[in-house]
């Protein structure tokens, strides 16, 4: 009989962790100023840049996919953690191609992964969030090694186009991350979770039954969004041992820039740790954290085991945050891909 060697090493449950190892993005080419929206909207750039902080979006061509969008920021997410293939595909969105199926099977398939588990989480703009934490769970419950959470929105499909309320903020995008198991003390390690939602708020922003367009009530979600924002932000931080004035960088859904820098005061954060793209992309929903993140990780904002705070809020109403340790990941862009 042969001598057993030393036990395998194991991370106990306690000490395993979900990692993030990739980062990935994918934007349509056709940019939109807010000049070009004041050619044929009551509006202007100054209105605009003054109370949103955006300057420019990306809208895609007729006939792309929110399918399309998420593959590519997929691909893009596995080549930056030097991986061929995953276990698991989440795709957080709020503009699936269809109602039935959900849009991640279709995803895993073009990615090669055909026999993967794939399923949607529908939460708006917090959709990203809440992705991570059932990915997240996954892994460190033991169910799975690897998951790819991918946040994908083709809004251009929701937004009135004569809408100066809607029509000025939103953008269509996609951002992706590879989340795998490791240790909570690893650089990458998704460290806490905070989820919360009010479905007294569902129609304030909505595209009400039997209609094709976004409707939202700004104002009124702009009011809840900064103290909701600043109470979940504080409470994943807290559990995750930091003081709220330890954050590194805090990630909060690009919505509105004058929300994310109430949200950094209430924090008592200073400016240069709001991770900030809004300007270059707009609202682009579920997409919107992983595309902020690959933002500053590209432009070198973000050092190996930063401390990170993800804070999102939206329809639903919904909100969450996650607290996770900077992987020094290098974010990989890839075009969306030609139709087939
Ligand atoms: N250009 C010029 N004027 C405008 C425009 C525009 N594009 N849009 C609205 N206005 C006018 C309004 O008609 C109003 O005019 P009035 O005073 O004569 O009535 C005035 O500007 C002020 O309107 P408000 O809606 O109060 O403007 P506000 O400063 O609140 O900005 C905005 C609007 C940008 C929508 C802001 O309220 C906001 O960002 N809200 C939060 C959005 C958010 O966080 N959403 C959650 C995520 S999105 C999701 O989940 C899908």
């Amino acid at each position: 009989m042969p001598t057993p060697g030393p036990p395998a090493p194991r991370t106990s449950a306690s000490a395993r962790a979900a990692v993030l190892s990739g980062l990935g993005t994918s934007l349509p080419p056709r940019v939109v100023t807010n000049d070009e929206l004041a050619q044929r909207l009551d509006t202007s750039h100054d209105w605009i840049i003054e109370r949103t902080g955006i300057a420019r979006r990306r809208v895609a061509a007729p006939g792309t996919t929110t399918a399309a969008l998420a593959t590519a920021a997929g691909r893009a997410a596995l080549a930056s953690a030097g991986r061929s293939s995953c276990e698991t595909v989440i795709v957080a969105t709020t503009t699936p191609d269809r109602s039935c199926p959900a849009t991640a099977p279709s995803v895993a398939t073009a990615l090669g992964l055909t026999g993967a588990a794939a399923f949607d989480v529908s939460a708006v703009c917090s959709g990203f969030v809440y992705a991570l934490s059932v990915a997240s769970s996954m892994i460190v419950a033991g169910l799975c090694g690897s998951v790819l959470v991918i946040g994908a929105e083709l809004y251009s499909a929701i937004v009135d186009p004569d809408d100066r309320s809607t029509a000025i903020i939103f953008g269509d995008g996609a951002g992706a991350v590879l989340l795998e198991r490791g240790e909570r003390s690893a650089p990458g390690a998704v460290l806490h979770h905070d989820l919360g939602s009010d479905g007294e708020g569902r129609d304030l922003i909505t595209v009400p039954p039997g209609e094709r367009f976004l409707r939202m009530r700004g104002r009124e979600v702009y009011v809840r969004a900064v103290p909701t924002m600043t109470a979940s932000a504080r409470r994943v931080a807290e559990a995750a041992g930091w003081r709220p004035g330890e954050i590194d960088g805090f990630v909060g859904h690009q919505a509105n820039l004058r929300i994310l820098q109430s949200v950094a005061k209430r924090l008592e954060l200073p400016d240069e740790r709001v991770i900030a793209n809004i300007a270059e992309v707009g609202n682009t929903a579920a997409a919107s954290i992983p595309l902020a993140l690959a933002s500053a990780a590209g432009q070198g904002r973000l050092a190996r085991g930063d401390r990170l705070v993800l804070t999102a809020f939206g329809g639903g109403l919904t909100w969450g945050s996650t607290a996770l340790l900077w992987s020094g990941a290098r974010p990989v862009h890839q075009e969306v891909e030609p139709l087939s």
